[in-house]
């Protein structure tokens, strides 16, 4: 997990392709589903012009303010849509998380990076990728060969949980101790 961190600079030159995809598709078809329903369904988009144009539609790292998002070169090579029936209820969202985050244990697991996008415009990119009518697109997750560098730290005192950049470009990711998290102990 300690390695399993959000990535959000690629190695462009090493793209990832329509079968690394749909590997990580195929883990994802084993995870928990509530009543294994498994109503998400996965679009996948591999290197080429129309990545090129859903990376376009993305919002990257809103809490560094002097970084406008990956730049050229180091964009990522093949994004996932995961798309959930539009009138779905509740328990599906805990399916698009338990997936998402399946294919990012997947991805690391293979010395790739991924960044979960909820900061997209909706409407464009699901015209891009052809929804079906009936499902929404609930959660975009762009992948690639990860190149950077990104560390768990203990969260500063004063609370704040804004990752951050040192100089070198080394992404600190805070996260609250054990003792902060645990409610309750019966
Ligand atoms: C539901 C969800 C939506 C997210 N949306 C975005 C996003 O739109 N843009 C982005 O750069 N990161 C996004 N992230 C990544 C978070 O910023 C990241 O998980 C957080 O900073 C903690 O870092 P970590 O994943 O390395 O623990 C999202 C993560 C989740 C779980």
């Amino acid at each position: 997990m300690k390695t399993a961190r959000t990535c959000r600079r690629f190695a462009e030159n090493q793209p990832l392709n329509m079968a690394d995809m749909d590997w990580l598709v195929d883990c994802a078809r084993l995870a928990p589903s509530a009543k294994n329903a498994q109503s998400l369904r996965f679009t996948l988009v591999g290197p080429g012009e129309t990545c090129k144009k859903l990376f376009s539609l993305t919002k990257w790292a809103g809490a560094l303010k002097d970084w406008g998002g990956p730049h050229e070169g180091e964009q990522p090579t093949a994004f996932i849509a995961v798309l959930m029936p539009a009138d779905a209820g509740q328990l599906v969202c805990f399916d698009v998380g338990i997936a998402a985050q399946t294919m990012q244990l997947a991805a690391c697991s293979r010395g790739w990076g991924c960044c979960m996008i909820q900061s997209f415009d909706h409407s464009a990119a699901s015209a891009l990728l052809h929804v079906p009518t009936g499902m929404k697109i609930a959660l975009l997750i762009g992948f690639g060969v990860a190149k950077e560098t990104r560390v768990v730290v203990p969260m500063p005192a004063d609370g704040a949980f804004a990752y951050w950049r040192d100089a070198q470009g080394v992404h600190y990711v805070p996260k609250r101790d054990l003792k902060e998290l645990v409610a309750a102990r019966y």
